[in-house]
C-alpha cells in the first residue's frame, strides 16, 4: 500500500513538523510528508524541511486580498501535489468554511490545550488562570468551528505549584511531538480503507 501522500502547514518554527517528516521516513508509517507550505516566507521550519529533503514553499497571505483568494492559492498548490492528508502543525491562520469543507476530514490541527478547554490563543495562561490542575494538547480534525472538531488523540500532563505559561509551553512540547506523528499514523491507516 503506498503511503498516503501528507502536507503539512507552517508558520513558524516547524518542530511539530520536523517531528512529522522524522517519523514519516520510517518505512512501515503509513503517511509520507511530500510539502511543507508556510503562510510566512520568513519561517524558520521552511529551511529546517528543506534540509530534511521536503520540498518547503511560502505563500505568503499578506500577497492576498482576502482570506478566500490566499485560500484558493494554497488548495490549488495543495491539489497540485497530490496531497491526501494536510497537518496544521502551527499554522496560525484561521481556515474559512469553504477551505475547510473541501478538506474535511482529511485537515488535521496540533492545539495545545485539553480541548474542549482554551480554543484560540493563550491557552498555557488560561489554564493557569483558571487555577486547573491539568493541561495537554490535543490533535483533532479542523471544522469550520475554530479547534472545534472531534479529537483524535489527547495527552495530559500535572500542571505544578510554580508553573509558569513558559514552563507549561516547554514541558508540553515534547508531548506534542510524538503526539501528532501518533495521530497522523491513526487516520493515515483507516484513510484507504
Ligand atoms: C505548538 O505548540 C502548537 O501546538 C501551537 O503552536 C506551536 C507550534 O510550534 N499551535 P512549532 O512551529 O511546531 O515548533
Amino acid at each position: 500500500m503506498p503511503k498516503v501522500r501528507t502536507a503539512v502547514l507552517i508558520s513558524g518554527r516547524g518542530s511539530n513538523m520536523v517531528s512529522l517528516v522524522e517519523a514519516s521516513k520510517a518505512k512501515d508509517y503509513p503517511a509520507d510528508i511530500n510539502l511543507v507550505i508556510s503562510n510566512k516566507p520568513n519561517a524558520a521550519g521552511l529551511s529546517k524541511a528543506k534540509d530534511l529533503g521536503v520540498m518547503a514553499l511560502a505563500i505568503d497571505h499578506t500577497d492576498f486580498s482576502n482570506r478566500r483568494e490566499f485560500e484558493t492559492a494554497l488548495d490549488a498548490v495543495l491539489r497540485e501535489a497530490k496531497t491526501e492528508l494536510i497537518c496544521c502543525a502551527g499554522f496560525m491562520r484561521v481556515l474559512t468554511p469553504w477551505f475547510v469543507s473541501r478538506w474535511e476530514g482529511r485537515l488535521l490541527n496540533i492545539h495545545p490545550s485539553l480541548l474542549p478547554k482554551y480554543k484560540g490563543l493563550n491557552t498555557h495562561q488560561r489554564a493557569l488562570e483558571a487555577g486547573d490542575s491539568e493541561h495537554g494538547c490535543t490533535v483533532h480534525y479542523v471544522t469550520a468551528e475554530l479547534d472545534g472538531g472531534d479529537t483524535i488523540l489527547q495527552h495530559k500532563i500535572d500542571i505544578l505549584e510554580n508553573d509558569t505559561p513558559e514552563t507549561l509551553s516547554s514541558r508540553l512540547l515534547p508531548l506534542e511531538l510524538t503526539l501528532f506523528p501518533k495521530a497522523l499514523s491513526i487516520v493515515a491507516k483507516t484513510y484507504r480503507t
